[in-house]
Order: C-alpha cells, then sequence, then structure tokens
C-alpha cells in the first residue's frame, strides 16, 4: 500500500492523534456490524430490543439478548488494527473515542478511551444508579435485583431516544478539535452526535483521514480516504509512523 505523500507528511509532523471508530473495527475480530451486509439491524428491529420501554416491558428478554452479545463479545479478541492503535502510542498523544461498546480498545491496551455509546461489562440500577461489574452479579434467569435497592439492572450502554454521557461526548469532542490528525475508523458515520465529532474536528483545522471498506457519507469530508479492512490499513500507518518518527 502506497500512501499518499500529503499524509506522510503529516504523520510526520503531527503529535496528537484521534481514532474515531464503529462497529467495523471490530468486524475483523468477528462482531457483527450493524448496517451493511451482514449487519444485525438487518436480522433484527433494534427498536424493539434497544430501548428503555422495551426493557421495562420484557426485562428478562433485553437482559438475555444483552448477555448473548457479552458472550459473543468474550469469545473474541482485539484485532490487528484495535492494537496498532494501541501500538501509536509509542509516538504521539494517542486518544481513542469509540462508539462501540465492546471493550476492545481497552483490552488492546489503549490508554485513553471516550466511550461514547456505554460499555457491555458494566451495568446499572435503573432505580438507584449503583454500578455493578458483571462479576458483581449472581448469576440469575432473566434480569438481575439490585442488591441495595431491589431495582432493575440494566446494561451501562446507550439506547435509542437516550442521551449519551456528556463528559465522554465533550472530552471526545475536545480531543478531536485539538488532534492534528483525525482518523474515523470502520464508521458509517450517519448516527449523531457521534458523528458531528469528526466534522468538528474538521473545522477546528485537524486533517481527517477515513479508513473504510467502501466510501461512506463522510467521505467527501475526508481530507484522505483509504479504502481497505482496518485491520490491514491500521498496522501499515503503525510501520509508517516507526519509519518516520525514528529518522
Ligand atoms: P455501522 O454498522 O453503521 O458501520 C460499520 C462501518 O464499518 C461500515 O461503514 C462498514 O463499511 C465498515 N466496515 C466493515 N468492516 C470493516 C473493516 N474490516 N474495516 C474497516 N471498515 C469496515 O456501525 P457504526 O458506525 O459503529 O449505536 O454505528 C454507529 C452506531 O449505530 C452504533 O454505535 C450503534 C448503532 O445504532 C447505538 O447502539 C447507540
Ligand atoms: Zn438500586
Amino acid at each position: 500500500m502506497i500512501f499518499k505523500q500529503e499524509f506522510l507528511d503529516k504523520l510526520k509532523s503531527a503529535k496528537r492523534l484521534v481514532f474515531f471508530t464503529g462497529a467495523g473495527i471490530s468486524a475483523e475480530s468477528g462482531i457483527a456490524t450493524f448496517r451493511g451486509k451482514d449487519g444485525i439491524w438487518n436480522k433484527m428491529k433494534p427498536e424493539e430490543l434497544a430501548n428503555f420501554n422495551a426493557f421495562m416491558q420484557n426485562p428478562d428478554l433485553v437482559w438475555e439478548w444483552y448477555q448473548h452479545r457479552r458472550e459473543i463479545v468474550h469469545k473474541t479478541e482485539p484485532n490487528p488494527g484495535h492494537f496498532a492503535i494501541a501500538g501509536l502510542e509509542k509516538y504521539y498523544d494517542v486518544t481513542v473515542v469509540t462508539q462501540n461498546i465492546d471493550n476492545l480498545h481497552r483490552r488492546a491496551g489503549s490508554k485513553k478511551i471516550y466511550e461514547l455509546h456505554g460499555n457491555i461489562e458494566r451495568n446499572f440500577c435503573v432505580e438507584c444508579k449503583q454500578y455493578y461489574d458483571l462479576s458483581d452479579l449472581d448469576k440469575t434467569e432473566g434480569v438481575p435485583h439490585c442488591k441495595k435497592c431491589g431495582g432493575l439492572i440494566r446494561p451501562d450502554v446507550v439506547w435509542f431516544g437516550e442521551f449519551l454521557p456528556q463528559e465522554e461526548l465533550n472530552g471526545g469532542e475536545t480531543s478531536a478539535k485539538q488532534s492534528d490528525i483525525c482518523f474515523v475508523a470502520g464508521t458509517s458515520a450517519v448516527v449523531y452526535p457521534a458523528a458531528y465529532i469528526p466534522m468538528n474536528a474538521k473545522r477546528a483545522g485537524s486533517y481527517i483521514v477515513e479508513i473504510n471498506i467502501e466510501p461512506t457519507d463522510l467521505t467527501n469530508y475526508a481530507d484522505y480516504s483509504i479504502f481497505g479492512k482496518s485491520g490491514e490499513i491500521i498496522p501499515l500507518i503503525l510501520k509508517e509512523a516507526e519509519k518516520l518518527k525514528s529518522s
């Protein structure tokens, strides 16, 4: 793969990188994306499960669905894309701003991570907001109840119609605006407000590099689009950085 010279120049001078990531970055770990050919939203209506009313009406069903997704996530490993992002920390101040809830960036070793849509490993009580890690919960049939107040326990993920966690959104947005290069990897960039982040970064002067297997809504907006699998492209970027930063 031969990268555009303008991008290599940016990579040489850059100090701060942001990786804004979506489901596509985990596709090579074996986790289905939402949209596209094998997307899970094709098989199941998101409104039916991923919202608060559905949970209150049928908490056991929604809980079981998330338990199923957790099993999938626990069986998978971060892929070379996740590891290369963590590896770039040797040469840059790297911030990950992710829409994923799968925890794979953390497992790959990335240190600074903003999770815009929550994290499937965490849970909280809908009544008293007490947090629970999965390991704190007894294995139950169906949804567990809070040990303090008896309320229902839900996964700490953002559902349709809910606000994004404000601190994560602000932190992610500020990092993106201050970045020298903002990579947009494996996301269709159609879900707002998350998708504003790369746009605001560009307005603030960051160089936008898209990595995706196909063109997206962001392609016309990006300074450079690299088409290919993130698990193949990002390790090549890490290699370039190694050369550029040691020469
Ligand atoms: P999508 O499923 O919308 O988009 C995945 C993107 O990854 C697509 O543009 C694919 O072309 C691309 N892709 C697939 N495999 C890839 C690979 N190996 N390398 C690079 N790119 C690849 O997922 P998101 O953009 O993450 O929100 O979706 C955003 C949000 O929509 C999710 O966080 C979720 C969903 O509704 C909530 O649940 C709140
Ligand atoms: Zn409680």
